[in-house]
């Protein structure tokens, strides 16, 4: 009883239903889904006129310097000043140089992931992708455990470690921390003002625990460039999800592309409850840096492409 998103209606992401139940609707096992790969590459080459993952996933060592003044993307009247840890953690070469996996799973955090049973499956592609430093431990058999690379919006800080209000949390953040062993830790740093206290949190523990961690901390560019190529596709979004981002960033060096936890709807197909997130209790239309991204018109657009065979959503259980 796999369910999988159905081939149905136009296959332009340039119309867009006003309905979500338009969007959202899927149905049980028959359906095959099959890779197209020249429609992958035709994207991925579509996608490197506007951004190049391998250069825009971090900022680097030899472009900055500490103290260097930086304007927030978002806010461009708002600046920051490049600290000396922030410095010690840009890498020094792209984390993703020359990298190229032969299937790439990307998990989002909706609720739909409970029950899902996905867990092997997501650990078993080539590179698995995270967002927002979600915990595994207590959900690996739906989540599973792999993490090639996690994202961490400052904001997370507050919303899942109260601000590291006291050493019970910063241990809690430090743990979550260590269990990361080697992978990614991709940091949006220059994006929103108002996080810089909780990056530099981050940054000094990681530097004064000696974390295992590679940090990344995208480039300038980066949001801009992902928002103009969506809008070329006519997918007017004003601020990418980091979901979105991680695909787009993904079709650089990812063959097959594989997209969980994406269903940004409180219902499921059978009007069932679906949880904002599988982990916590954050509910719909919260707000706070999410209210200026607009989900669901995503979700159409990714659904477009699960039918044309360009990645593949999985919003259901998996075998
Ligand atoms: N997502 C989804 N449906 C949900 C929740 C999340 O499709 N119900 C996807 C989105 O692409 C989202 C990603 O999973 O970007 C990670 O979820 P979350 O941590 O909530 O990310 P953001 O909302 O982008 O982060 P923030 O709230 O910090 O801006």
């Amino acid at each position: 009883n796999r369910a999988e998103v159905v081939i149905n209606g136009s296959s332009s992401p340039a119309v867009v239903d006003r309905s979500n139940e338009s969007i959202k609707h899927i149905k049980p096992a028959s359906f095959r889904w099959r890779h197209n790969q020249t429609l992958s590459l035709k994207i991925r080459k579509q996608i490197l006129k506007f951004l190049d993952a391998e250069k825009d996933i971090s900022v680097l060592k030899g472009t900055l310097k500490p103290g260097d003044v930086i304007h927030y993307v978002f806010d461009r009247d708002s600046t920051m000043n490049v600290s000396q840890n922030l410095y010690e953690l840009l890498p020094r070469t792209s984390p993703l140089k020359g990298k190229h996996f032969r299937t790439c799973a990307i998990v989002g955090n909706s609720g739909i992931l409970l029950n899902s049973g996905c867990g092997r499956e997501i650990d078993a592609h080539s590179f698995v992708i995270r967002c927002n430093l979600a915990p595994v431990q207590d959900y690996a058999w739906d989540v599973g455990m792999k993490t090639d690379l996690v994202t961490m919006n400052p904001s997370v800080i507050q919303r899942a470690f109260e601000d590291l209000v006291n050493e019970t949390w910063r241990e809690k953040l430090l743990q979550h921390l260590h269990s990361l062993n080697g992978s990614i830790l991709w940091i949006p740093a220059f994006m929103a003002k108002g996080g810089k206290e909780r990056v530099e949190w981050v940054n000094e523990l990681i530097l004064k625990h000696r974390v295992n961690v590679r940090t990344a901390y995208p480039s300038l560019r980066l949001l801009h460039a992902v928002r103009g190529y969506w809008l070329t596709n006519k997918v007017h979004i004003k601020r990418p999800t980091t979901g979105l981002l991680m695909y787009t960033l993904a079709t650089r060096f990812c063959n097959r592309i594989y997209l969980y936890g994406f269903w940004p709807f409180p219902r499921d197909q059978n009007q069932n409850p679906v949880k904002y997130h599988y982990y916590d209790s954050l509910k719909y239309g919260y707000t706070s840096q999410a209210s200026p991204h607009t989900m669901p018109l995503e979700f159409k657009a990714l659904k477009t492409l699960h039918q044309e065979g360009a990645l593949k959503l999985t919003v259901g259980e998996c075998d």
